[in-house]
């Protein structure tokens, strides 16, 4: 006869709540060393719930952007996958300060019983920074070698299954290399942020406050702006740059409005991952100081570098947004009708 589903069966909570006790080196439970080991366990094991839930919603806004083509209902439907990643990521960050209400003194009371378990082995998280689309290439060196060092074959496959699909990244790139603009769009657009920028370095040069050496250095670095302007729209990967100028800076137009909250999330997303890399790395300075790092790296050191620029993901969106003119300087659509709404067509 089958068992009545009740709420403890349903969740599964005698594998879940049977799990706090952390495992020592014989393979075997062990008796926790200090009263807040329990707070330790629970937070970490919290957190590797919550990335399985981001992972099942990346997978998602994946799959549906890496479709060609992307169906115009798919993008409201990865915004709010998205949205929900972002809802997750704020409570993620609201978990350290749960942690910090641990005592430095009361964690070294059972530091020693880590070994050299740390964070840094975190299969999920290190598949959510695949999936997110961070590059082996990017990835601050740990003690010479990669991080996959310290995992498993059967892990080792699993990260290599998901690089073997299009990322977020690569994903929202063939996209925007798809996604055409007005013709003509380019060259336009040029024309106006060369006004934009002439305009800005005739009030540089009309600037009475400022030293010759200040003007020449400001103006110097304006014609570096206009340089990258220019290689940004008409250099390598050209037509990706262009579609994410064009869908951020003609957001007003009703078919580009969705569009552009799409890139408007995935910047949020990066942003909170990069907010949660930085919180942790503070985190961690109070509690350990300057000290070696379980898992072996420099600690405090490293993480500080991996919430650096060189870990950025979406290069193209944050680039584009550098080359936005005001609205008023907005060259004027020449095929409006177009990115209305059919019925305004
Ligand atoms: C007392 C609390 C904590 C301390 C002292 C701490 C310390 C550290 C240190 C020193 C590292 C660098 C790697 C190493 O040498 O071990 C690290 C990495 C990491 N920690 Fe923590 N951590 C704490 C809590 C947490 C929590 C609650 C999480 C949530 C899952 C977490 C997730 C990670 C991750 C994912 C990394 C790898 C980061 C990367 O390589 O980009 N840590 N942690």
């Amino acid at each position: 006869m089958s068992k009545p589903v009740t709420y403890e069966t349903y969740l599964r909570l005698d594998n879940i709540l049977d799990a706090q006790e952390p495992m020592g080196p014989d393979g075997k439970p062990r008796p926790r060393a200090h009263h807040d080991e329990m707070l330790f366990v629970v937070v970490h094991q919290a957190y590797e719930l919550w990335f399985k839930q981001v992972i099942h919603e990346l997978t998602r806004a994946c799959d549906l952007l890496a479709d060609d083509p992307v169906p115009e209902p798919a993008i409201p439907r990865i915004c709010s996958a998205l949205r929900r990643v972002h809802e997750i990521q704020k409570v993620m960050l609201a978990h350290l300060p749960v942690i910090e209400t641990m005592n430095p003194v009361d964690f070294l009371a059972f530091r020693d019983s880590l070994g050299n378990a740390s964070g840094f082995q975190s299969a999920q998280f290190r598949e959510l920074e695949i999936m997110a689309g961070l590059r082996d290439e990017q990835r601050v060196n740990y003690q010479g070698d990669t991080f996959e060092r310290r995992f498993r074959p059967e892990t080792i496959a699993r990260f290599d299954a998901l690089r073997s699909r299009p990322s977020l990244r690569q994903a929202l790139n063939t996209w925007l290399e798809r996604t055409p603009c007005e013709p003509g769009f380019v060259a336009t657009y040029l024309m106006a942020f060369d006004g934009y920028v002439d305009a800005q370095t005739k009030t540089h040069k009309d600037n009475p406050q400022l030293s010759d050496k200040e003007r020449a250095n400001a103006v110097g670095m304006l014609e570096n702006y206009r340089r990258n302007g220019h290689e940004f729209l008409e250099g390598d990967d050209a037509d990706m740059h262009a579609a994410c100028l064009f869908i951020a800076a003609y957001r007003d137009e009703p078919l580009l409005e969705r569009p552009n909250r799409l890139l408007d999330s995935l910047l949020e997303f990066e942003e909170l991952w990069r907010l949660w890399r930085f919180r942790h790395a503070r985190m961690v300075e109070r509690m350990i100081g300057l000290r070696v790092g379980t898992g072996g790296s420099s600690g405090v050191a490293y993480l500080d570098k991996t919430a650096t620029e060189r870990y950025r993901i979406f290069t193209v969106i944050l680039e584009s947004r550098s080359f936005l003119i005001p609205r008023k300087l907005l060259p004027p659509l020449k095929e409006k009708g177009r990115y209305g709404f059919a019925a305004d067509a």
